[in-house]
């Protein structure tokens, strides 16, 4: 693990006091596990449209292909581990008096890295339910979709249990989420473009509130003006260094 990476003095202030960090996150997160990002040049959105394959409209006029690309991006899952970006974040519950980690990931890698107590804004890949009457699908989704696969019990078409576009989150995640962003003295946002709302709003509302933000991406995001700190580089490399440091300052802290 490295740990060259500069980060101010005023972060390890921030980090040794904090009684409450958020991290959230986001595809780049997910990105050295080798789970496609959506915007970047190899993204899913760069390759698909969004109107094709993400909302119930798309479901209806192409089943097959909506639950065929949801089927093999679930089961491709299944071979793909967290990285130390995730097992950081595991690190980081351990630290804080409290500590919320908030994604928009759908893959449940942070879970199988063991943060215990994460807030899913977008669903979960690896979920499927019936679109007409709500029951959770018990069995895995076939690898070939030959035909529109369809509830046991009333025949309606499956569909993955995320958030489609038009469609909206999980009302309590996204107070809880809120509500965690504007008490929180430090808030991190990690491998998002933040330009989906309103997962992208909780950097402004925790700014507003007074907590330090610092972004963790490879690239400035689309909130980066509203950062007190930026830290470009792989989150992968960061997140260890940042929980490094976290550590450290907190020792330093209890022994003064
Ligand atoms: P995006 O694809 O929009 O953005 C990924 C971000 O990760 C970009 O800012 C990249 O620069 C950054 N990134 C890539 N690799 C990284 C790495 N190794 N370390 C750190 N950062 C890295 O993904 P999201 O912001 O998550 O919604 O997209 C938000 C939502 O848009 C998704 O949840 C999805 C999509 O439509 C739904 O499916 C509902």
């Amino acid at each position: 693990m490295t740990t060259s990476i500069d980060f101010t003095d005023e972060l390890g202030r921030r980090l040794a006091a904090a009684k409450h960090v958020v991290a959230s996150t986001g595809a780049g997160a997910s990105a050295e596990s080798g789970v496609p990002t959506f915007r970047d040049l190899e993204g899913y959105w760069s390759r698909y449209s969004p109107e094709e394959l993400a909302t119930q409209a798309a479901l209806v006029r192409n089943p097959i292909l909506v639950q065929s690309w949801y089927a093999e991006r679930a089961n491709r899952l299944k071979s793909i581990v967290p990285n130390p970006c995730h097992n950081s974040l595991v690190e980081m519950e351990e630290i804080f008096p409290r500590f919320d980690l908030i994604t928009q990931n759908v893959d449940n890698l942070h879970q199988e890295a063991g943060s215990t107590n994460v807030v899913e804004l977008h669903g979960n890949v690896r979920r499927f339910y019936c679109s007409e009457c709500g029951s959770d699908r018990k069995n895995a989704m076939p690898d070939e979709i030959e035909t529109a696969v369809c509830c046991e019990a009333c025949g309606g078409l499956i569909r993955p249990d995320v958030v489609w576009f038009g469609e909206i989150l999980p009302q309590e995640n996204i107070r809880y989420a809120c509500e965690a962003a504007r008490a929180c003295d430090v808030f991190l946002s990690i491998g998002t473009s933040s330009v989906v709302y309103p997962a992208a709003g909780l950097a402004e509302i925790a700014g507003s509130s007074g907590a330090f933000c610092v972004e963790v991406n490879i690239e400035g995001s689309a909130a980066a003006a509203i950062m007190d700190e930026l830290c470009i580089g792989p989150a992968g490399r960061i997140l260890p260094a940042l929980a490094k440091l976290a550590k450290t300052v907190r020792r330093a802290n209890t022994k003064s």
